[in-house]
């Protein structure tokens, strides 16, 4: 049985170092979430700005797109450019806990249980805090944040107040990474022309 527990612990500890997250001990904490949060108006595109934990660098151009469906869940598709290639992923993300809108869940396959996805803080039109945590046995935790915009890049004012939120809330960003959005459009069109060729 103890073999089985540490084999277990091994293949975790061992995913989050190769997803280069960074675990940390004890439960999650319990960040507290945007009040009336309007599930509605955080649909559209949103762009990566900042995020942790810092991972090496993959794709680039990073956006979720959601869009509201008729059952209320919404459609997400996550896209970025990796290799000079369009990748993307399709995913749901719904409210879990009507008491807390805030507090979505999203999951990219039927097979996989609805990760968290927290939004701590956002104005809808400008920018989002958003954090995600799934504690391991309550023995460690790992988790992700990320600070997106609806445009390409924020101001540096914007990002300090976004990370400002994440540290009141005793969650550690001094690892957070800029991502990069430069030369995405001209790539993007690049490639449309070339679906016409
Ligand atoms: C977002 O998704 C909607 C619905 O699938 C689509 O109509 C829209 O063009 C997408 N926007 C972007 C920027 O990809």
């Amino acid at each position: 049985m103890k073999m089985q527990v540490c084999l277990v612990l091994v293949l975790v500890v061992t995913l989050a170092v190769v997803n280069a997250q960074v675990p940390h001990w004890g439960s999650c904490p319990e960040p507290s979430t945007q009040p009336n949060f309007n599930f509605k108006q955080f649909m559209g595109r949103w762009f990566e700005i900042t995020k942790l934990p810092a991972q090496f660098e993959k794709g680039r151009c990073i956006e979720t797109n959601f869009t509201l469906k008729f059952d209320g869940t919404a459609r997400v598709v996550g896209s970025e450019i990796l290799n000079g290639k369009v990748k993307r992923i399709e995913g749901t993300a719904v409210v879990e806990d009507q008491k807390n809108p805030a507090k979505l869940g999203i999951s990219f396959s039927y097979v996989l249980p609805y990760t968290p996805y927290w939004i701590l803080s956002t104005d809808y039109v400008n920018s989002a805090v958003v954090y995600s945590c799934t504690d391991i046995l309550r023995i460690f935790h790992v988790d992700f944040a990320w600070i997106l915009g609806r445009s390409r890049s924020l101001p540096a004012a914007t990002v300090d107040r976004a990370k400002e939120i994440f540290i009141k809330n005793n969650i550690d960003v001094s690892w957070m990474i800029t991502s990069k959005q430069e030369g995405c459009e001209k790539h993007l069109e690049n490639l449309d022309a070339g679906a016409y060729l």
